[in-house]
């Protein structure tokens, strides 16, 4: 097992998709993760690619009168381009049609074929077309497939299956062992609450009169190999499994395969089970993200088909034309929060873009830059120890870098860059409280200088830790503090200190703006809608209900971790929830039903009220109260900043 280094896999993309803001979305937080670790200094290996096998490549090359290895050819420039366009930093990009990955495929089916873990037999069941899914009778929901609910067909052939059951509770005693196997921890319930139903054998053939695109069968040439037992092996083929052992041992097993929600079931028992056959170690992680919503359904191809112009979420492609890669990116990156579904929409792109990137982080480098320039000839004042003016200045840095650095290795990307937004507004509110543009005209030139430079140095830690979001804009920040070109790209253990700058480094001039703001009719109207809100300022607080410390002492707050959700018949507003607090287990019942669907809720970790008088609500008992942020129409659970065990006492 090698612990020092990392590779990080996307899926790899239907060639016949065309990509979405989805597909992006995993691509963009796979190559946050690979530059994020590069600046850990690990050596880093990063997938992506596509999935070019199967029934619908098939049907759409013949509909355009050519052959399914040529539309292919065409398709795969649309990811190729994209990901170029994106600024994506994969060290390889594999096809499953390419000769090494078939070879590959088709010598594990030999292997397996040896050691009796395939064989073939009649298969009975129901087929869907366009998932290329076998289910039995109990899997349909309704008569038709439990994924995608489209029509199934009855189907009676022989095929080969490979002996997937065997290895059910070895799965299930390693996915137990294992507790980061599978992550967010909501996931691996999932994965355990599926095996606890007996696993069948998986049917990995598709005979050629119905199918043959398709990497064919060693042992039997009237057939191909199903499309989900071929794509997957693309994570070991492509470093080097059975052609470069030097490779693979390299960089085998990943240590996280980054998935959507949607594939749990292939990436957390198909693929651990085929890796077990073969005498292979498991990949250290399987992370499911959730899912970009539109107007609270999946973003997807067929979703977009259906939807109106005006309810389509932005084409990745003409976001980037229109706003930049890196603003893209970051909003991407900041907005969801790992693990979640996220709604995806314009304006609230175009709102965190200016109050984070252009308000805070693009105003706080043009006030820096520009009294530089003018009071310093553009060069860098020299460095002093930080006094108690920076003492709040220098924590808040030290704290992003620790953030980003836990964000970056633990998966909460958001967390890490809310951080470092926290440093730079921090960084603008020392600039205000120092008043630089008083001490020029006091002639106070030695404070000046420190204030500047101090400020400088808040920027060349944020710029650090931000390049692996916005690794452009980033770099021209970067370039316009000074820093030489060949440091441009950062590491982590510079950004753990301060005055690294150089004394007396030229700066570059600052043409423009780094984001310049947003201005759209909405923007404008809400920025005045904000204005009309801001409040007068009070000449003191008024308290309402002031309370002291003893009464506040009366109530015990601690945090709990959701275990199970679910609706209160006949109660639209409630939810009964099961949540852990320490040793011990409680229901609540909560008027959070309008909110929360109650298959999100399992994982997170609340905060509760633990010594409340149990009460009833529709005949149901709630022992305890959670806490919840509400405005008129909307509500937001109480959750904690970073990951610490239920039980844990608030206050
Ligand atoms: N080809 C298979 C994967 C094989 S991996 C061995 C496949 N391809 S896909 O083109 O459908 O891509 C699915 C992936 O795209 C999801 O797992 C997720 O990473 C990403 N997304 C697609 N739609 C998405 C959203 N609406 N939101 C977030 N990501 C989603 O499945």
């Amino acid at each position: 097992m090698n612990n020092n280094h990392f590779y990080v896999t996307t899926p790899i993309y239907y060639v016949n998709d065309k990509p979405h803001i989805g597909h992006s979305y995993t691509t963009i937080l796979a190559d946050v993760l690979a530059r994020g670790h590069r600046l850990l200094d690990e050596p880093t290996y990063f997938l992506t690619g596509t999935d070019e096998h199967g029934l619908k490549v098939q049907q759409a090359a013949q509909k355009n009168n050519t052959t399914p290895l040529e539309h292919c050819n065409r398709t795969v420039i649309r990811f190729q381009e994209l990901w170029q366009k994106l600024e994506i930093t994969n060290d390889y990009f594999i096809r499953t049609t390419e000769e090494r990955h078939e070879r590959v495929v088709q010598e594990i089916l030999t292997d397996l074929y040896n050691k009796d873990l395939i064989y073939s037999a009649d298969y009975e069941g129901w087929y869907c077309i366009p998932c290329e899914r076998f289910f039995t009778e109990k899997d349909l929901q309704d008569g038709c497939c439990p994924d995608c609910h489209r029509k199934v067909e009855s189907l009676i052939e022989k095929n080969y299956f490979f002996k997937m059951s065997q290895f059910q509770k070895p799965l299930i005693d390693y996915i137990e062992s294992h507790p980061n196997f599978i992550q967010p921890a909501h996931r691996r319930q999932e994965t355990l609450g599926f095996l606890q139903k007996p696993l069948s054998d998986l049917c990995i053939s598709r005979p050629k009169s119905r199918l043959s695109w398709g990497i064919d069968l060693p042992f039997d040439d009237q057939y191909v190999t199903y499309v989900w037992f071929d794509a997957l092996v693309n994570y070991i083929s492509a470093v080097g499994y059975k052609t470069d052992e030097e490779q693979f041992r390299r960089w085998w097993p990943a240590s996280y395969h980054l998935i959507g929600k949607d594939i749990l079931t292939t990436h957390t028992v198909y693929w651990p089970t085929m890796l077990m056959a073969l005498g292979l170690e498991l990949p250290k992680a399987i992370f499911a993200h959730g899912w970009w919503l539109s107007q609270g359904s999946k973003v997807s191809k067929t979703a977009m088909a259906e939807m109106t112009a005006a309810a389509k979420p932005a084409n990745p492609m003409d976001m980037v034309d229109r706003y930049g890669v890196d603003a893209l990116r970051y909003y991407l990156m900041a907005a969801m929060s790992l693990g979640q579904d996220t709604e995806f929409s314009e304006d609230a792109f175009i709102l965190k873009f200016n109050s984070d990137l252009a308000n805070d982080l693009g105003n706080l480098t043009s006030r820096a830059v520009k009294m530089l320039e003018k009071n310093f000839a553009g060069k860098l004042p020299p460095a002093s120890e930080p006094g108690d003016e920076e003492t709040a200045l220098v924590a808040a840095c030290q704290n992003a870098v620790k953030a980003m650095q836990n964000g970056i290795e633990n998966m909460q990307l958001d967390r890490g860059i809310a951080d470092v937004i926290a440093a730079v507004r921090e960084g603008n509110r020392y600039f205000d409280l120092q008043k630089p543009w008083t001490l020029v005209k006091e002639g106070n030139i030695e404070k000046l200088g420190r204030v500047l430079r101090n400020t400088a140095e808040c920027l060349r830690i944020v710029s650090g830790l931000l390049y692996p979001v916005m690794p452009g804009k980033m770099s021209e920040l970067r370039r316009i503090l000074g820093i030489r070109q060949d440091q441009l790209v950062p590491v982590m253990k510079n950004l753990g200190k301060w005055n690294i700058l150089p004394d007396g480094a030229e700066l570059h001039p600052l043409e423009a703006p780094l984001f310049p703001r947003i201005e759209t009719a909405k923007a404008k109207f809400d920025e005045s809608v904000k204005a009309a809100a801001k409040p007068v300022p009070a000449p003191a607080p008024v308290l309402p209900n002031v309370i002291g410390i003893e009464d506040f002492a009366k109530v015990s707050l601690k945090t709990a971790e959701i275990i199970s959700a679910e609706k209160v018949e006949g109660a639209d507003k409630l939810l009964k929830l099961q949540v852990r607090t320490g040793s011990e287990e409680r229901q609540i019942v909560a008027g959070i039903a309008k909110y929360y669907a109650p298959e999100d809720l399992p994982g997170k970790t609340i905060v509760i009220v633990a010594n409340l008088k149990p009460r009833e609500l529709r005949g149901l008992t709630s022992h305890g109260m959670l806490l919840a942020a509400k405005t008129a129409d909307q509500l937001t659970l109480i959750t904690t900043d970073k990951p610490i065990p239920s039980g844990a006492s608030v206050g």
